[in-house]
């Protein structure tokens, strides 16, 4: 059985990783609109992680006989100045995010609680890699600066990125 603090504090990291997926989500509709379709891409590819991620907590919460309990999510800010402004965001929601899950390890410690504390090092590593993407792309942002061609180039190198089917576009009628 999973103990009551931790149900509660993974039910509560649901909404954290659902709330992410909704913001990378608004940024994929800002980058459209913006005619940026591989940061867009980038974005949904993102938000498609997110909710993975979030599944994770809900699995490990059923499968230990807990109770998932879905909370509301606030709403995304829609527009940004740049994309480097969103991308900025973007690193400083993974930083945000790492220090919740840090926060999850400490208490599954307190609680003395294994199999959360196991289940959690997946997380951990995986915010080494959100934080280093975001702030990789961060960085090119800044060197590309007003360069129309740079920007160009990152939107294509971004799109590269692969999405699961139900959050890529539409492929275009043959
Ligand atoms: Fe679920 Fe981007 O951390």
């Amino acid at each position: 059985m999973i103990p009551e603090k931790i149900q509660a504090a993974f039910n509560e990291q649901i909404r954290e990783e659902m709330e992410s997926a909704y913001i990378y989500l608004s940024m994929a509709a800002y980058f459209e609109s913006q005619g940026l379709e591989g940061m867009a891409t980038w974005m949904r590819s993102q938000t498609a992680e997110e909710v993975a991620h979030a599944m994770r907590f809900f699995d490990h919460i059923s499968e230990r006989g807990g109770r998932v309990s879905l909370q509301g999510l606030k709403q995304p800010q829609a527009e940004w100045n740049s994309p480097l402004e969103a991308f900025q965001a973007a690193y400083k929601h993974e930083q945000y995010i790492t220090q919740k899950i840090h926060e999850l390890v400490d208490l599954a410690t307190a609680e003395r609680d294994h199999p959360a504390h196991a289940m959690l090092q997946w997380f951990v590593t995986e915010q080494v890699e959100e934080e280093a993407s975001t702030s990789k792309i961060v960085e090119q942002l800044e060197r590309i600066g007003d360069s129309g061609n740079g920007l160009l180039m990152l939107d294509r190198e971004l799109g590269r990125r692969p999405i699961g089917s139900g959050f890529a576009p539409p492929a275009p009628e043959a």
